[in-house]
């Protein structure tokens, strides 16, 4: 297994056409089919890049900023920003997609984590990832950031250890003082 991968390895696109039997009853989508549609898409990424069974270990918060309609395309790709121990940060972005006009909106954009397992069970390492472009770079960057802000919010680090947020809290929390 390679120590480290570039993100092009395991990025995934899934398309997929809004049928009645997905929507409300106004005729949109409904959150919990496409929450499904992103779990499955950051899955593949996530497995692609580890060559592992894959589970969601968390989910950041979801906005849904623009309803799909029925009959709209929704297009959900997802990409590995960096992979740590044995989990990996999956960002999922959620596209629309209407046939008719041609146009395509944002619909919502989400932060997953995925641990990888061994056949028992067991989390597993996963190979490094490499980013390769100045967007990669900050997307891997950022995601050290955010899995501290996670880690700290599920209890299972605690502030002080929290090393990528200390300086930007410091510096926060100074100025904040600093004003008052
Ligand atoms: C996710 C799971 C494997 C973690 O197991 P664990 O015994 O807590 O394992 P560890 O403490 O060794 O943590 C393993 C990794 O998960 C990460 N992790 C665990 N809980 C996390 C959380 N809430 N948010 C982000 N990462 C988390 C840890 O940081 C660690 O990552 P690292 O190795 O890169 O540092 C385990 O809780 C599990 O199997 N959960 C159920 C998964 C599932 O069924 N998902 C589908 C739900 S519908």
């Amino acid at each position: 297994m390679p120590t480290s991968k570039p993100v092009s390895a395991s990025t995934c696109k899934m398309t997929e056409i809004v049928l009645p039997n997905d929507t409300n009853g106004l005729g949109n989508m409904m959150g919990g089919r496409l929450l499904h549609l992103m779990d499955k898409c950051a899955a593949i990424s996530a497995q692609r890049h580890a060559n592992r069974v894959c589970v969601t270990a968390s989910v950041d918060n979801v906005e849904f900023q623009s309803a799909i309609e029925e009959g709209e395309v929704v297009v959900v790709e997802s990409r590995i920003n960096r992979a740590f121990d044995t989990s990996m940060e999956v960002e999922l972005n959620v596209q629309a997609e209407n046939p008719r006009t041609e146009t395509q909106r944002t619909c919502n954009r989400a932060f997953y984590t995925f641990v990888a397992l061994d056949d028992d069970g067991t989390p597993v390492e996963v190979p490094a990832i490499t980013p390769e472009t100045d967007a990669e770079r900050q997307r891997y960057e950022a995601a050290a950031k955010r899995r501290d802000v996670r880690l700290v919010l599920a209890g299972r680090k605690n502030l002080q250890d929290a090393t990528t947020l200390k300086d930007d809290m410091f510096s926060a929390l100074q100025s904040s003082s600093s004003s008052t």
